[in-house]
């Protein structure tokens, strides 16, 4: 039977549904506003500090006031009043609702804070044992993609995009024809048994997800390089994979009409994926 999302909102619990927001909210006019998504297994929530940090220093970022640890206390308290073991966990933060001015309100008013959990239902079971295809597409995005703000068009676009093609997600490529990321998920190639993966800066979010990767090819002894790949590379990688809080390990077998490698999930996406499965059995019974 399934459990209806649960939300705390503004800090009162109540059914996601009965939530209620004014028009006047600066995320619904200008997209004023950060997010953050994350997983919960067995429920208790993954890599809930690393999170929790990304969501304080996004806060920071765009000069928003708002207690990242109360909001993490929240989402931890919602998570276990909602009774769900395989959970989405999202948190949002506004700057609040006032007059529609682009300046920040003066005096600032009350930020409106949401967090929702609810039940995960896994689309990428399949495509993470099979494989998946992705699109390439110009990065159409602004300047400080390291936030992680609401202003999400460009990826919705470029989502609904790589969907109407039959693909898991669009690979954004910038005008150098250097590989970023995905629309809503990190990018990662294996060559010559060394993974590589775009640099941080501000045209990349830090993905927590990457991080994790990161950790784990250290333990297992696989070199990982932080250099963009071009798109003339693809040609040349022998393993692709995407990885995002719910994509989890995300092995790319093709992109647009070219193969990647063999046509296959290769070894080391394979090892990763093996990884992260055991880190979350560890992460989750401990
Ligand atoms: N997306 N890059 C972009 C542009 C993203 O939106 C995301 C996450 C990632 C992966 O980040 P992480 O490993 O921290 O989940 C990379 C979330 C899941 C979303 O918008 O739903």
């Amino acid at each position: 039977m399934s459990i209806p999302p649960l939300a705390n909102w503004n800090g009162d619990e109540m059914p996601l549904d009965q939530v209620r927001v004014s028009v006047l909210d600066r995320g619904f006019l200008f997209g004023d506003a950060i997010y953050e998504v994350l997983r919960a297994y067995r429920g208790r929530a993954f890599l809930f500090e690393e999170h929790m940090d990304r969501l304080e220093r996004n806060l920071r970022k765009i000069q928003l006031r708002s207690d990242a640890a109360e909001l993490g206390r929240r989402a931890q308290r919602t998570l276990a009043s909602s009774g769900i073991q395989e959970a989405v966990i999202y948190l949002q933060v506004t700057r609040g609702c006032a007059p529609r001015t682009h300046r920040f309100p003066d005096p600032p008013v009350p930020p409106n804070e949401l967090v929702w959990v609810a039940e995960f239902h896994d689309h990428y079971a399949q495509q993470r044992q099979q494989g998946c295809r992705a699109i390439l597409l110009d990065d159409l995005r602004w300047k400080r993609c390291d936030i992680k703000s609401v202003n999400l068009l460009a990826n919705v676009l470029a989502g609904q995009q790589a969907h109407e093609a039959g693909c898991a997600d669009a690979i954004l490529m910038n005008e150098e024809g250097m590989l970023i990321e995905g629309s809503h998920t990190s990018l990662f190639g294996v060559r010559g048994g060394t993974i590589l993966t775009a640099p941080l800066g501000n045209n990349i979010l830090p993905g927590i997800t990457r991080q994790l990767i990161s950790r784990l090819a250290s333990a297992a002894g696989i070199p990982l390089r932080e250099q963009a790949l071009h798109r003339d590379d693809l040609a040349r990688v022998d393993e692709l994979f995407l990885t995002g809080s719910t994509a989890e390990v995300l092995p790319l077998v093709r992109v647009d009409e070219a193969s990647i490698g063999n046509g296959t999930p290769g070894p080391v996406t394979r090892r990763l994926q093996e990884g992260y499965r055991r880190f979350v059995e560890s992460q989750s019974t401990a």
